[in-house]
């Protein structure tokens, strides 16, 4: 299905719809319907966030975006994370639920985490598609983790590779070759 730009897929579409359904429900039980400020990490976080967001429970969700970047066009974090766009309304004395594509390095998320402490929420808690926990540079756990996985470049479902390959209906394995010319 795939070109050999593509390794082999890793998670398929499917098993993503079927856990983004699961995670939905435990963090519907968890919350217990006190209401819920989701933000979307933008770009990568987008298409899980859909999954994920149709399925919660109850008409107390609110939904709010940033954007944040720190890889550029590499394979790895450059540790330095830029604030693209901020949330459009405050968040004191609200549940903030921070969806994610990927905890990678740890980096992205410790400062955004900080970010949102300051302004003081209710509580704030993540979830992430995935996590790649050998790679961590500084100490952070997801509250809600799709899959672990291993050290390896992924694409797709939202992950890009310099800003291609987002469409793929599957996370996939990128191809050494694509990345190491
Ligand atoms: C990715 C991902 C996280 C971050 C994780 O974003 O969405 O925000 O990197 O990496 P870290 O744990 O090493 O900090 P990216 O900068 O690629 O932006 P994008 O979502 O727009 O592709």
């Amino acid at each position: 299905m795939y070109g050999k730009e593509i390794e082999k897929v890793l998670i398929s579409g499917e098993q993503i719809e079927a856990r983004a359904k699961e995670m939905a429900e435990q963090i519907s039980k968890d919350y217990n319907g006190e209401p819920i400020l989701v933000v979307g990490i933008l770009r990568g976080a987008s298409i899980f966030l859909a999954d994920l967001f149709k399925n919660l429970k109850g008409y107390n969700v609110e939904l709010d975006f940033m954007s944040l970047s720190s890889y550029g066009a590499g394979t790895s974090s450059s540790g330095e994370v830029k604030m693209i766009k901020d949330l459009t309304e405050p968040i004191d004395g609200k549940n903030v639920l921070i969806v994610e594509d990927i905890i990678d390095t740890g980096i992205t998320l410790t400062y955004l985490m900080k970010v949102l402490q300051a302004r003081n929420p209710k509580s704030v808690k993540l979830c992430s598609l995935l996590d790649k926990p050998s790679r961590r540079k500084v100490e952070l756990k997801g509250d809600y983790v799709g899959f672990e996985i291993p050290d390896c470049f992924v694409v797709g479902y939202g992950l890009d590779y310099a800003e291609k390959f987002r469409n793929l209906p599957d996370v996939c394995i990128l191809a050494k070759e694509v990345y190491e010319n």
